[in-house]
């Protein structure tokens, strides 16, 4: 299948355009989840065609949907889209489906095939990475959210990705970034006044006849 490559360059100028017009997702996070995707389909020996695209096509949408305050359909969106796409290609039937999989299953924990389960692991580690929730607090800012809404958001984003892997090779990879963001979340909440050693102040007690 070696028009898959062809074929990607098409998806990825669609997807920038998309990218430039809502900066949903941010172009970083992107390139990001295809990357990933692709080394886990090596390490595990998975169709990288279907990864390729699967990859691509998760969020393409999510971007419109957010915009029309309809983010819980970025999914059936980003199905819609894929089809339409696809149906220009003579694609073999079981890539199609698989590819579909990819976008119908990225928010969940049980799969169809190994590609589908890479790709919804490979989109939790956009906020596994320490890299990635700097980047949250800039790109979340430009969005509109104060601080403590993106504080908060990245603590429920870490967890919440971190409870949604299920790649035992992804979560051996993720253990350590998973503690150390969390520790430095729960050290961020604290006020510099916390880390100030007070000093213990023995006052002069009066006593009766002084
Ligand atoms: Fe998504």
């Amino acid at each position: 299948m070696d028009y898959v490559d062809d074929i990607v360059n098409d998806l990825d100028q669609f997807a920038v355009s998309e990218i430039m017009k809502y900066n949903i997702p941010t172009l970083d996070n992107y390139n990001d989840v295809v990357n990933v995707a692709i080394e886990l389909g090596k390490k595990l020996n998975a169709n990288l065609s279907v990864i390729k695209l699967g990859s691509r096509f998760l969020d393409i949408k999510l971007g419109e949907a957010t915009n029309e305050k309809k983010i819980n359909e970025h999914i059936t969106k980003s199905l819609g889209f894929a089809k339409e796409f696809l149906s220009k290609y003579p694609f073999e039937e079981d890539v199609k489906q698989k590819v579909f999989a990819c976008i119908m299953e990225h928010h969940c924990k049980k799969f169809s095939y190994i590609e589908s389960e890479i790709c919804a692991n490979a989109d939790c580690y956009k906020f596994l990475v320490p890299k990635k929730i700097l980047r949250m607090f800039y790109n979340w800012k430009q969005r509109g959210y104060n601080f403590e809404e993106i504080f908060l958001l990245a603590e429920e984003k870490v967890e919440e990705r971190w409870s949604a892997l299920t790649l035992d090779v992804c979560k051996k990879e993720l253990e350590d970034n998973y503690n150390k963001i969390k520790e430095f979340l729960s050290l961020a909440r604290k006020d510099p006044i916390s880390f100030v050693s007070v000093i213990n102040k023995k006052e002069k007690k009066f006593v009766d006849g002084e």
